[in-house]
């Protein structure tokens, strides 16, 4: 590898590695040659180079020598041998940001030199589409700068949020895990409009299109869920009777279960 200065290193250029790096460089927020990517697997590697123009290398110590920001896109299982590997490489000068779920900025720490600046990030996987939701946090030694450092990736891809760290597992059972939760509401309604006589495709991109929709108005009014529902809900209307029926099917109680059973689950990722 050559010794020409990058700007960013993204260690472990997997699915949610190559989706930042598409959007950064869509977004020319950097430049190919801005970049350095890496993985363990050449051939696959060599695919990404390919496609997006930017130079690969399976040293993840180089890379990071090379970088002023690196970005960790590896599994949490992987993240302690990427940390090993690149124990002398990362020191103050440069901005690490961790996606890895359940992995705190103290674990990333641990594996860094004293003072480097750490970030914490955890996006979900709208981000493939540019309508993702990330939340950020900095470490210890993090200053503003590297958190707006590492902001400026992620919102290349959809919304951001700096949160306090204690915060992060209960972002990881709503925003991270709430993708699944939604895609089964999703699926559920459209199998409703397929039941009232609707096409399948047409229920689908109905139910899609509706629950896009409804993220839109909250976010776009900042008015309460329960303003909006009762604008669609006129007496004895037919609104009103489905509202029933999702009471009776206890679906309030499922989704906030569904929420903090996927954020007690986050606290033990790393255990
Ligand atoms: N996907 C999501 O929606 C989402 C949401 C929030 C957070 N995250 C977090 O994002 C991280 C990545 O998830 P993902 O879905 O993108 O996983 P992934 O597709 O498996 O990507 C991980 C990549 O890391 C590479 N890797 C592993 N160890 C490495 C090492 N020592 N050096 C260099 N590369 C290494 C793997 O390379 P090989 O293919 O060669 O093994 C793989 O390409 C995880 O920590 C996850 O918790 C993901």
């Amino acid at each position: 590898m050559s010794e020409q200065r990058t700007k960013i290193a993204i260690l472990g250029a997997g699915k949610m590695g190559t989706t930042l790096l598409e959007a950064v460089l869509g977004r020319g927020v950097w430049r190919p040659e801005e970049v350095v990517a890496t993985g363990r697997n050449e051939e696959r590697l060599a695919l990404v180079g390919e496609r997006f123009g930017v130079r690969t290398t399976t040293d993840n110590a180089a890379a990071a020598r090379a970088s002023d920001l690196v970005l960790l896109c590896m599994k949490p299982q992987n993240l302690v041998t990427l940390l090993e590997q690149t124990r002398d490489a990362l020191t103050p000068e440069h901005t690490v940001v961790s996606i890895a779920a359940g992995a705190t900025t103290m674990d990333v720490e641990a594996g860094v030199a004293e003072g480097t600046p750490v970030v914490r990030a955890m996006p979900n996987t709208p981000v493939r589409a540019g309508a993702g939701m990330t939340a950020l946090c900095g470490g210890r030694w993090a200053v503003a700068r590297n958190v707006e450092l590492a902001r400026g990736v992620f919102e290349t891809v959809g919304r951001t949020l700096v949160l306090p760290e204690n915060y992060f597992d209960a972002v990881t059972g709503l925003s991270a895990s709430g993708p699944a939760f939604l895609y089964i509401v999703i699926e559920s309604l459209a199998e409703g409009g397929v039941k009232a006589g609707l096409p399948r495709d047409v229920a689908t991109e109905l139910a899609a299109q509706t629950c896009l929709g409804a993220g839109a108005m909250v976010l776009a009014t900042g008015s309460h869920p329960a303003l909006l529902k009762d604008d669609v809900t006129t007496p004895a209307g037919c609104t009103t009777d489905g509202i029933l029926a999702i009471e009776e099917g206890g679906l309030r109680v499922t989704l906030i279960k569904a929420v903090t059973e996927a954020a007690r689950r986050a606290g033990e990722l790393m255990n």
